[in-house]
């Protein structure tokens, strides 16, 4: 999307917490933070907010701390292999686990995030919609397509239509989704729409969400 929906969703889940919160300060894991796109818009939405970012991919990390962004702190590690003492508050992905490879891999991001989080605070991931099934359409700057069985691949398309880039991800199936939070000690999980605000529909009006919100390319898992 040129403005997407996937950032204010997630937003919308955090803001909620933290207003729930009674923390004076309220920590949130960023699981594969990539360049910090979204974990600098995390720290922006209060004073009391703190972010810890981590990415397996060095130059990412690398791309994000020569930003100036206070309240963050970045760390370059696998979600298997991060470790560190503090538990947050809420733990958050944004198109992160339709990179595992695997089932084992899909359930090291849920068990690093459970491992992280307090008790009873949640986990919450935009994800490719596992229910999604409008393959080779338009959908506003994006088209998907199946590159396998169990994958498919997101073309980003310039103004006339040419592919500007395009990524392979896992098409997890929503049991698999839920069976991995579960095993990894997750006792409820949640799926919430991912919808363009009204914001987003003034900014792009003339019917450019119509093909989003007919077929929901994202969703919004939450697991506590
Ligand atoms: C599409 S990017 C999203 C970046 C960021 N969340 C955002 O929304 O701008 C996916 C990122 O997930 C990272 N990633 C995928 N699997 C990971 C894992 N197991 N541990 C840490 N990072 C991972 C990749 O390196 C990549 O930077």
């Amino acid at each position: 999307m040129r403005m997407g929906a996937q950032d204010p969703a997630l937003i919308a889940v955090l803001l909620n917490q933290a207003h729930r919160s009674r923390e004076k300060v309220f920590h949130v894991l960023d699981i594969g933070c990539g360049e910090g796109r979204f974990s600098r818009k995390i720290v922006e939405l209060g004073n009391n907010i703190r972010v810890t970012a981590f990415d397996s991919a060095p130059h990412s990390i690398e791309i994000a701390q020569g930003q100036k962004s206070p309240g963050i702190e970045y760390h370059v590690a696998a979600a298997k292999d991060f470790h560190v003492k503090t538990r947050f508050d809420a733990a958050i992905s944004e198109m992160v686990l339709p990179y595992a490879q695997d089932l084992p891999a899909l359930r090291e991001i849920f068990a690093c995030a459970r491992r992280h989080l307090k008790e009873t605070c949640a986990f919450s991931s935009v994800i490719f919609n596992p229910r999604f099934e409008a393959f080779d359409t338009r959908i506003g700057n994006r088209m998907y397509s199946k590159s396998g069985e169990r994958s498919a691949r997101v073309h980003f398309l310039d103004e006339v239509g040419q592919e500007t880039f395009s990524a392979d991800w896992m098409r997890f199936t929503e049991t698999e989704y839920e069976e991995s939070a579960k095993r990894e000690k997750f006792r409820h999980v949640e799926w919430l729409p991912v919808a363009p605000t009204r914001e987003a529909e003034e900014a792009f009006p003339d019917g450019y969400w119509n093909a989003y919100k007919a077929h929901h390319p994202y969703a919004l898992l939450k697991a506590y």
